[in-house]
């Protein structure tokens, strides 16, 4: 009689792993993996949130990334701590879009050594370094829900990708170098015919009638993203802008050619915009990107080739 009760205990304690085994793997089969056709990951849709305690910090998350601005701008109605852009105009579709900068490798290759600051960056730190250079604005704290919030987001979206790996189309595409400088005075022309009427004569972008965000975002000037930014780079914008400018735009059929993406970066880039702190950034300086227009390096050439090229 006793053994058929312990018996009886034992079924249900396998029959309660087993459910919970399938809990799991349902949870993780959540998120589906999706690909284009020509196998570029590309990010699961708002749709998608599970419906449920967590699902709600992820959804606040994706509504932070898309609308920044209306959260933390300096109309924000959170707090009041960046320049009125959205995480949304650089990484495109909430970041999800194939080569629009999204967020497909993060959660998998976070925390990692970051040559950037010379430590060991979590995701925290590493939208938090988005927070201060390419929204010119003030790191939010770590145990904010607000920060919570991102990172549960970006975790979500990269729940599929296999730790230390990084999927196709992931990030921005890096566009085979030329053999000459990149030109402003080419990119002058590019940026008249091409970006202008929308980013405006003065690369000031456009506010939207409520005054909270842009319609069209700032390519230079004081509120646009500072020198220490990601997109100060030549390669990162060059990239950027050849699979989605003029917006919108994707990478199977780009408008810009290769030569025009990397002289109109040279010309945004030598445009007045904010001033960063740069002078602790890539403390090693062998593994400074070949593009970063600041000195110390370690080679012979001059700043003014590592902005703009040549590069080999
Ligand atoms: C002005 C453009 C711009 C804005 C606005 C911006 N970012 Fe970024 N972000 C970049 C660039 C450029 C990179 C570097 C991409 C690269 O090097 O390939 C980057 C990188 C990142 C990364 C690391 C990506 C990776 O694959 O490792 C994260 C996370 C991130 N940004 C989060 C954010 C968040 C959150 C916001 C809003 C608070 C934001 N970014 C706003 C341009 C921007
Ligand atoms: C039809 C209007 C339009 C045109 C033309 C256009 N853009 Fe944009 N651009 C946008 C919009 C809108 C965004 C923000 C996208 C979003 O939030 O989904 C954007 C975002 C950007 C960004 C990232 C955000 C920022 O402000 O730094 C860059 C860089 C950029 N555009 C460069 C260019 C360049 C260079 C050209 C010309 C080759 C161009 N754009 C042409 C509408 C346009």
């Amino acid at each position: 009689m006793k053994s058929n009760w312990i018996l009886i205990l034992l079924g249900g304690m396998l029959l309660a792993m087993i459910a919970d085994t399938i809990g799991t793997r349902q949870e993780l089969l959540f998120v589906p993996v999706k690909h284009d056709a020509a196998d570029c990951w590309t990010g699961a849709g708002a749709n998608q949130i599970p419906v449920d305690e967590k699902g709600a910090l992820i959804r606040y998350g994706r509504n932070l990334i898309e609308n920044t601005a209306y959260y933390l701008g300096p109309n924000g109605n959170v707090k009041h701590i960046s320049n009125g852009m959205n995480c949304q105009n650089c990484h495109l579709e909430a970041g999800t879009k194939p080569w629009g900068n999204n967020f497909g490798a993060v959660a998998a290759n976070h925390p990692k050594f970051g040559e950037r600051s010379g430590t060991i960056i979590s995701i925290e730190k590493r939208v938090n370094d988005c927070f201060e250079r390419s929204l010119n604005g003030l790191a939010l704290d770590s145990n904010s829900k607000e920060m919570r919030a991102i990172v549960s987001y970006v975790k979500w979206l990269g729940s599929d990708i296999p730790k230390g790996t990084k999927p196709k189309g992931s990030g921005i595409m890096q566009l085979r170098y030329m053999n000459r400088a990149a030109d402003p005075v080419k990119g002058k022309t590019v940026y008249t015919t091409t970006c202008e009427r929308c980013h405006g004569k003065n690369g000031q972008g456009q506010m939207s009638p409520i005054n909270i965000t842009y319609t069209y975002p700032p390519l230079w000037g004081e509120h646009s993203y500072n020198n220490g930014a990601g997109l100060y780079r030549l390669s990162r914008f060059a990239g950027y802008v050849k699979n989605n400018m003029p917006n919108p735009q994707n990478y199977h059929t780009p408008q810009l050619t290769d030569e025009e993406a990397w002289d109109v970066a040279a010309f945004v880039n030598t445009q007045p915009r904010p001033a960063f702190d740069v002078s602790k950034d890539w403390p090693n300086t062998k593994k400074k990107p070949f593009d970063h227009p600041f000195g110390p390096y370690g080679d012979e050439l001059s700043a003014v080739q590592h902005k703009y090229g040549p590069w080999r």
